[in-house]
């Protein structure tokens, strides 16, 4: 039994430390253009599961987008910041769109401004921890621009390997999209701001059904050739099964070099632990997560939350690959948004381990 906190967990949820070694003169790690400590490429000799695995943390972003219930700019502060204090090395504070079309972040300045603000008070503290690095979505120019201004230490711009929900969610065609991000990459690379590229329905496509690996292959081959730093692969309707995750990443990785590969699953038929377990043996070594399993796309109706954080930790802490993130603040973080939303959360390590801790106070 391993001892946290107050509670005492069963054996799959001990932190194998220290067993990492950065190895980005490795060969076969592609160096990104934009690397700092988060992104260096930290992969094994051998092909196989990696011993520290990144997280990034989507639920302020990708949790809270789909929200009816309004939350406050306060509280989305809290939970970012609630977040970074539990080891989150990379959170997704908001995103900078049209408030008329996601209006549950139509907040994006003043969250983001007071996170950077907050960032630098913290300064002092760098050397001795590891700071967090905190990212917006932008999806042209005029956004990047307003993300700049607040702020933002990395944006993401996100496309699809569908067209029809390329049109559905930010307006444009595929080959438009490229156009509008090779904007926003040249306006980062002049700020030096590193930028993520999505690459949504990897998967499966609300609108148009099946799509092929070629196509997810073929988008993330154009992101990572304008320079984005990290490419994450979304199943955005979680209907994807491991044989389909595994077929698919290895179509990519024909394209493009996995250590910049994130994975991005949405939970929708259960797929998604066993959909990530199928890639970190690939060799996956970044992977996005929502904390209490919040979230959804308001341009993929009935698709559910992402993965829920707590549960992706407990299975790679039990895998013995290093995460950085403590499991009891992130679940105090989870317990105090899904208090703001006031809705139970998905995760069943968070009320495994709270329950747990409830019998033994
Ligand atoms: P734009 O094309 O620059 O348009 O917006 P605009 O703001 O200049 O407006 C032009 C006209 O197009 C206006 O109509 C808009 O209302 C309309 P008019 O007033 O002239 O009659 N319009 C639209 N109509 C239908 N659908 C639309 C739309 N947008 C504008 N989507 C922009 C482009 C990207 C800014 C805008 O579409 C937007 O903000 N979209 C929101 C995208 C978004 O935030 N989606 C969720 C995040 S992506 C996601 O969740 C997936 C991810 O998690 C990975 C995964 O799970 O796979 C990242
Ligand atoms: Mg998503």
């Amino acid at each position: 039994m391993q001892s946290l906190g107050r509670i005492r967990l069963p054996e799959p949820a001990r932190v194998a430390r220290h067993q990492y070694r950065i190895l980005s003169d490795h060969p076969s790690c592609v160096r990104p253009k934009y690397q700092s400590y988060s992104t260096a490429s930290i992969c094994n000799d051998t092909a196989g599961p990696p011993q520290y695995v990144k997280i990034v943390e989507v639920g302020p972003r990708d949790g809270l987008q789909n929200e009816e219930k309004a939350v406050a700019a306060a509280d989305k502060i809290r939970f970012v910041k609630m977040l970074a204090e539990a080891g989150c090395p990379a959170v997704e504070v908001t995103s900078f769109v049209s408030p008329e079309w996601v209006p549950a972040l139509a907040d994006a300045a003043e969250v983001m401004s007071e996170i950077a603000l907050w960032k630098k008070s913290m300064d002092h503290l760098a050397a001795e921890a590891p700071a967090t690095e905190f990212s917006v979505l932008t999806p042209n120019l005029k956004f990047f621009n307003a993300a700049l201004r607040a702020g933002a230490d990395e944006v993401a711009i996100f496309g699809s390997a569908s067209e029809a929900f390329s049109i559905k969610n930010i307006n444009c065609s595929v080959d438009d999209s490229i156009d509008r991000f090779r904007e926003v990459l040249s306006a980062a690379k002049q700020n030096d701001i590193p930028v993520r590229g999505y690459v949504s329905c990897v998967l499966g496509c609300p609108y148009q059904g099946h799509v092929p690996p070629s196509a997810v292959a073929r988008l993330s081959d154009q992101l990572a050739e304008m320079g984005c730093r990290e490419i994450s692969l979304g199943d955005t309707i979680g209907v994807g099964t491991p044989e389909q995750t595994v077929g698919m990443l290895r179509e990519v990785q024909s394209a493009v070099d996995i250590s910049v590969l994130a994975v991005h699953f949405h939970d929708t038929y259960g797929q998604a632990l066993a959909n990530i377990y199928a890639a970190v043996k690939e060799g996956i070594s970044i992977v996005d997560s929502s904390a209490a399993g919040l979230g959804g796309c308001p341009y993929a109706s009935g698709a559910s939350g992402n993965v829920a954080t707590e549960d992706l930790v407990y299975m790679l802490h039990g895998m013995g690959i290093e995460t950085g993130i403590d499991m009891e603040k992130l679940i105090d973080a989870s317990d105090f948004i899904c208090k703001v939303l006031d809705q139970p959360t998905k995760s069943k390590a968070a009320l495994a381990i709270s329950s747990a801790m409830k019998r033994s106070s």
